[in-house]
């Protein structure tokens, strides 16, 4: 039987999944758990690196046994970014919990970094606004948090990863530590221009390069598995990218002209750049993947709480305990049995907000209740809300000669919601493109594998690429919208109290 199938692991932050892609870029497997956050403290999300790839493991298992393992070429990984992870070298035991992306406990440290005037060359360095997102400051955490930890990094005991460097160490039994250059563009340790971890960054940071993994294009033979149970050895990794690059590339957006947007947990707007460019401050420069032979590179607007602040205010108002495919339903036919919120906001920054408006002390608020408003103005806001947040990206990255709006391609779960869907074409006046596969993160980390299996030029992987289905914008519900807009702009400013 012929090796046909790369299986892509997307390593998300609510849940991980295993999809097996044949040679056509036909889904024909896939499997998916949910994972658990721990916020110890207000601000504070963690999760267990040891769960994550224990959860990866089966997913992987299940999704291998399906296709039959005679099948499987090849692995891929598309992951969350940001999330920092330190272990011992020698035992490959972490040092603590994996301190997530949405994690804002490095806040005081990047708030000196601010003080002492050190964020545009930061910025113009490694193309990002300091902020706790990002993972130097998460890796810094981690050292002072553990005995010794600064002196024991230097001396080489200690790694410090992100999550596609955690797995592929734990895939490859301890035998490669690396990552790839798109999560190398995360940590705010690697300079954008010579693609190499900076000596500067990793002073200010703290960080000794012995800590830090040899950095990969994102279409590399990253090494090969070894010693996991129900997993045989010998499997090629061939490719390791952050999901919402993996995305961009799944969307065919290799060529500058394009803009998308992965709706997660949080969500990611991000549009490919031939060479980094940080003339737009709120917005971020990074890699969004190096193919082997080239590095392209991304615009992005990261927003820390999209998805994640619907499934607070289902929890809010009970109906998280809906089942799936109710919720599902729910999620549509509420906010429609409502003609608006009626006045009500809620702009979820519940750990700080991210793109563009980049404050850490910011905080979640709900506003314009009214005696009338009801779980249906709620839910709905916590919608919009998502649409909101997506169009405060694209506003500021319109105002750039060079980014013009002619369609958003969208991907991720919450675009699965139609009701969502209308609402950002409205809200945008632009018609609005959603992927037919649904998991086009673990897509694009397999066509980069691709690329390394059988060579493929971006030509031929043209036609791998999938369809996409168009939601159009109706003018009259668009200029209706323009108030509504103000009124959540007015809203985001009420969120900067804390900083007064
Ligand atoms: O930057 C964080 C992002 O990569 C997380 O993705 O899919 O877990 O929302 P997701």
């Amino acid at each position: 039987m012929d090796k046909d199938v790369i299986v892509a692991l997307d390593e998300g932050t609510s849940n991980v999944k295993a999809v097996a892609i044949d040679s056509r870029g036909a889904v024909v497997a896939t499997a998916s758990r949910g994972l658990t956050l721990a916020t110890p403290r207000p601000g504070w999300v963690e999760q267990d690196g040891d769960v994550l790839f224990a959860e990866s493991v089966v997913v992987l298992r299940e999704v291998i046994s399906a296709v039959g393992e005679a099948r499987v070429a090849a692995l891929a990984i598309s992951n969350q970014r940001e999330t920092a992870i330190g272990w011992e070298r020698e035992s490959g035991q972490p040092l603590g919990p994996a301190l997530t992306w949405q994690c804002s406990r490095s806040g005081p440290f990047c708030e000196r970094l601010r003080r002492d005037r050190l964020d545009e060359v930061i910025r113009s360095t490694t193309g990002l606004p300091v902020a706790p997102l990002f993972s130097g400051s998460k890796m810094r955490w981690l050292l002072d948090n553990t005995p010794q930890g600064h002196e024991r990094a230097q001396r080489g005991e200690i790694c410090l990863g992100t999550i596609d460097a955690w797995l592929l160490w734990r895939l490859t039994g301890g035998a490669q530590f690396r990552c790839d250059y798109s999560n190398a563009a995360r940590t705010q340790l690697l300079n954008l221009q010579s693609l190499a971890w900076d000596d500067a960054m990793l002073a200010l940071f703290g960080i000794p390069q012995a800590a830090l993994p040899e950095i990969c294009p994102s279409a590399s033979e990253f090494g090969v598995t070894k010693g996991i149970t129900g997993i045989a050895d010998g499997i090629p990794i061939l490719a390791m990218v952050g999901d919402s690059h993996a995305a961009l590339y799944g969307h065919g957006l290799g060529r500058p002209g394009g803009i998308k947007a992965t709706y997660g947990t949080g969500s990611s707007v991000m549009a490919p750049l031939p060479a980094p460019d940080t003339r737009i401050t709120q917005l971020a420069t990074t890699v969004a993947w190096h193919d082997g032979e080239r590095a392209v590179y991304g615009l992005e607007g990261n927003i820390p709480h999209t998805g994640d602040g619907l499934a607070w205010m289902l929890q809010l108002t009970g109906m998280n305990a809906l089942a799936d495919v109710q919720r599902s339903d729910v999620l549509q036919s509420l906010p429609a049995s409502v003609p608006s919120t009626d006045g009500v906001y809620f702009v979820p920054a519940l750990t700080g907000s991210g793109a563009p408006w980049w404050d850490d002390r910011a905080r979640g608020l709900i506003c314009g209740l009214s005696r009338g408003s009801s779980p249906a103005h709620l839910v709905r806001a916590a919608l919009e809300a998502i649409a909101y947040q997506i169009a405060d990206v694209i506003d500021s990255m319109t105002q750039h000669p060079d980014f013009h709006l002619s369609t958003l391609m969208v991907d991720g779960g919450p675009t699965r919601n139609g009701w969502l869907m209308q609402f950002q074409a409205d809200l945008l006046n632009c018609p609005v493109a959603r992927s037919v596969t649904a998991e086009l993160s673990a897509l694009g980390a397999g066509l980069l594998a691709r690329r390394v299996l059988d060579g493929l030029s971006d030509e031929s992987l043209q036609a791998l690429l999938p369809q996409h289905e168009v939601w159009q914008p109706d003018a009259a519900r668009h200029r209706r919208l323009q108030e509504s807009y103000q009124g959540w702009r007015e809203a985001v400013s009420r969120t900067h109290w804390k900083s007064e």
